[in-house]
């Protein structure tokens, strides 16, 4: 039996939620919430809830059976990654969002810290990129690094569209063409919807190997997808204990009872305090491994509830703007401003229960008092010290916090915690009364860009474009 199928070692993985600190007996009746504020909140939470069962039912939350319903696709995935680690030297994930958030948390949780720089026989597969930007520079000084004929790009796109990810893929495609000639396309892997897009069409044309986000899976749900797992597996992460997590932490959510279901819990408080002003929500991993943890979250938590109307239509302008910080090394830059600024912040500490690795502080300089007290001790003591410190010093300065607890972070706790902040997150929208999966204030963007590019089909955009406002030359200086 694998270690995440045993009930004692599950239990002993469970992230713990702590919310003491988001409650009046900490942080005072002003900033505090009660029990009774909870309570009150009962009808819209059985409303929420009820909301989710139904769409999911519709099949409008599918990224929820993801960790239950992939086996075949895991298969696919497991024999696509022995095979790809047998010659493969370097694999470039082309994406952007949803598409390469994920995967870039999930290897810096799980593998070493400078992966890419260990040597071949010490790391669990190819090096490991993720573009997801159109830096020409830093395409270009990618490109300049790795060997075309030792490496594999998987593109990633679900709507197959995105002008970043097209432009990537459409470069690495003439590259992959001069420099390899005929056997290019084992060089490519796409990841896209089955049907919509350009990216299955000349996929299926060149014959590239494909993954298919499955329907009712959009890009920031979409980890779990093959679009999280292809890299994971390459890289050599155990992604059956990644799902098992996920799975194990689904259960736990499924119910009504907010004092039983933490992503509720964490919801119905965040809505909480965004009625009260709270605009702002950071998340503070105090360890390197889940410094990406927070970007993924950013952008998980702000497309989806950063909204101008809710389901009815009616302007609402509601979100919570997601802040990205580290401890310890944000304690001396941004945790000043976290305990004396504006009342506007919701903090949520990811802890660490008990580091994979260790370093200990040596018994030097025994006569300067003021550094000696560190000797003998440990790291992992220091920043959970620091954790604990910080966690202290905003409930003190009455600052609303949660600390989630991952025991240990392996593939199992980073399941869990995928989906938890994915339920939390839907769970949120639904109170909050508006679509959390969909994103039209991109869209604008996004087309602007076709227009100025010359895309067919945007010519009323374009001239829209250019007629907006000229420039005054007095407001450049
Ligand atoms: O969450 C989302 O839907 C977005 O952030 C997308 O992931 C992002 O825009 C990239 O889209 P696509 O995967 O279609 O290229």
């Amino acid at each position: 039996m694998m270690r995440y199928q045993q009930p004692q070692w599950q239990d002993e993985m469970k992230l713990i939620i702590d919310f003491n600190n988001m409650m009046e007996e900490f942080v005072g009746s002003e900033e505090g919430f009660s029990k009774e504020h909870i309570d009150a909140m009962a009808v819209k939470i059985s409303q929420a809830h009820q909301n989710m069962v139904a769409k999911g039912t519709r099949g409008e939350m599918d990224w929820r059976k993801l960790p239950f319903e992939q086996a075949e696709v895991v298969r696919d995935i497991l024999g696509t990654a022995q095979e790809l680690r047998t010659w493969c030297e370097n694999f470039v994930v082309l994406g952007i969002g949803g598409s390469a958030l994920g995967p870039l948390a999930v290897q810096t949780a799980l593998n070493h810290l400078h992966y890419n720089e260990l040597p071949a026989e010490k790391r669990r597969g190819p090096r490991f990129y993720v573009l997801d930007n159109v830096d020409p520079e830093r395409v270009h000084d990618l490109l300049d690094i790795i060997d075309p004929a030792k490496t594999v790009f998987n593109v990633i796109s679900k709507s197959g569209s995105t002008s970043e990810t097209m432009a990537q893929f459409m470069i690495v495609y003439k590259l992959l063409q001069e420099k390899i000639g005929h056997p290019y396309a084992k060089h490519m892997i796409a990841t896209t919807d089955a049907e919509k897009g350009n990216l299955i069409k000349i996929a299926q044309q060149e014959g590239f190997k494909t993954f298919i986000i499955p329907r009712g899976v959009g890009g920031r749900f979409s980890e779990l997808s093959p679009v999280g797992l292809l890299a994971a597996a390459v890289c050599g992460i155990d992604i059956q204990e990644l799902l098992a997590g996920a799975a194990f932490m689904d259960k736990i959510c499924q119910g009504e009872d907010v004092y039983q279901n933490p992503a509720y819990m964490l919801g119905t408080l965040q809505y909480l305090a965004l009625r009260r002003g709270k605009n702002i929500s950071v998340m503070m991993p105090y360890t390197d491994s889940l410094k990406y943890f927070a970007d993924w979250y950013a952008q998980l938590w702000a497309e989806s509830l950063g909204k101008r109307t809710d389901l009815t239509g009616e302007e609402v302008f509601v979100g919570q703007t997601p802040v990205k910080a580290l401890g310890t090394t944000d304690q001396h830059s941004q945790v000043q401003l976290y305990t004396e600024g504006p009342f506007d912040k919701v903090v949520t500490f990811l802890a660490v229960g008990r580091y994979r690795k260790e370093c200990n502080i040596p018994k030097v300089f025994e006569q300067i008092q003021g550094i000696a007290f560190l000797g003998g001790h440990t790291l992992s003591e220091l920043i959970t010290a620091e954790q604990m410190a910080t966690e202290y010093a905003l409930m003190k300065s009455q600052r609303l916090n949660f600390t989630i607890t991952l025991p240990e972070v392996n593939s199992f706790t980073v399941g869990q915690l995928i989906q938890l902040l994915e339920i939390e997150t839907a769970f949120t929208g639904e109170l909050l009364k508006i679509n959390a999966f969909d994103q039209p204030g991109v869209e604008e963007g996004k087309n602007a860009t076709y227009a100025l590019l010359g895309r067919p089909g945007y010519e009323d955009k374009k001239a829209e474009l250019e007629a907006r406002p000229v420039k005054k030359k007095e407001f450049i200086i």
